[in-house]
């Protein structure tokens, strides 16, 4: 009900008309995953009966257990629309998410080799901690605080010594490992300026992600950015520095809003559902196959 209301109070802001929208995509609140189980399984609630039936509108849900059904992970399903945006024959590309999880998906320039996708580690969600902490704020705005303070090489270094970032792709984490308690096993931090550590967070996330380019991807020379840390000046200013040559930009440059891609992504996965297309993408998810994802309710 909660998304359907949603759905009615931004038509009813925008003057839209529900006979003006041809389908609603609609991802749902994730609260299990778990694909690589013996019976592997995800579930995302908001009902998309409840949805169709007080908005009106065919509405798409339920895109990742076909995928899984095809032996994929049922995820990540965002680099299928990032590849159909974003990439561009002869020129190799890295579209970053960056959110509380920073994710990247490489498009070669060459069109006939894989897409490939994946996390790369922290995107901001160490950051907000830190800046609830200290700052009673649920982030650092426009990156303000770290950039009063400076980052610290020795700290930066032992972070980088996690496991994961050493792990090869096809990989995922979550707010579930990188949080607050991951942050202060590392006992430096409680030698620092709260400043300083909000610095290095900053670079933690560009080096993750410069780092995971620079081994999938070396040839990348455009990096297009989408997801709320876009907003974080120094954390972006950071990544410039570290990317170089490579030209780091706006996904707004391509026509859409950093903080709308995912939201677009869905809406393109239930077009392609609608026109009986293929969603996810093989060579990200380990699916067997290209498969039509998602139920159709009327
Ligand atoms: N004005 C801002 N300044 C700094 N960071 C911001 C700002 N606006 C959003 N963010 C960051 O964006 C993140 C949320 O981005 P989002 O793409 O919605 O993430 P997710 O998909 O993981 O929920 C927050 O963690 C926050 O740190
Ligand atoms: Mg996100």
């Amino acid at each position: 009900r909660l998304y359907a209301q949603q759905i009615q109070q931004l038509l009813a802001n925008t003057g839209v008309s529900p006979q003006q929208i041809e389908a609603i995509g609609t991802h749902g609140q994730t609260i299990h995953h778990r694909p690589d189980t013996r019976y592997p399984s995800t579930l995302q609630i908001g009902d998309p009966n409840l949805i169709a039936h007080h908005t009106g509108i065919t509405t798409i849900a339920d895109f990742r257990r076909r995928d899984i059904a095809a032996g994929g992970q049922g995820a990540p399903l965002v680099p299928a629309f990032h590849r159909a945006v974003f990439q561009h024959n002869g020129e190799d590309r890295v579209v970053v998410n960056i959110g509380g999880i920073s994710n990247i998906t490489i498009l070669p320039g060459d069109a006939t080799q894989p897409v490939c996708g994946f996390d790369t580690g922290p995107g901001n969600v160490l950051l907000d901690g830190w800046a609830a902490r200290h700052q009673n704020c649920p982030m650092d705005k426009d990156g303000a605080w770290a950039a009063s303070g400076s980052p610290n090489q020795e700290l930066l270094t032992q972070l980088l010594d996690d496991p994961f970032f050493q792990l090869p792709p096809p990989k995922s984490t979550g707010r579930e490992y990188f949080n607050q308690t991951w942050l202060l096993t590392h006992t430096l931090v409680d030698m620092l300026p709260p400043a300083d550590i909000a610095a290095t967070l900053c670079k933690l996330t560009a080096s993750c992600i410069t780092t995971a380019i620079r081994h999938h991807a070396p040839e990348t020379t455009r990096i297009i950015i989408c997801g709320g840390g876009i907003h974080n000046k120094t954390l972006i200013a950071q990544l410039e520095k570290l990317a170089a040559p490579a030209v780091v930009e706006s996904s707004e440059r391509y026509g859409i809003e950093p903080d709308w891609v995912e939201a677009v992504a869905f809406a393109w996965l239930a077009r392609q559902t609608m026109e009986e297309q293929p969603g996810n993408l093989p060579s990200v998810t380990g699916a067997t196959q290209p498969v039509v994802l998602g139920g159709i309710y009327r």
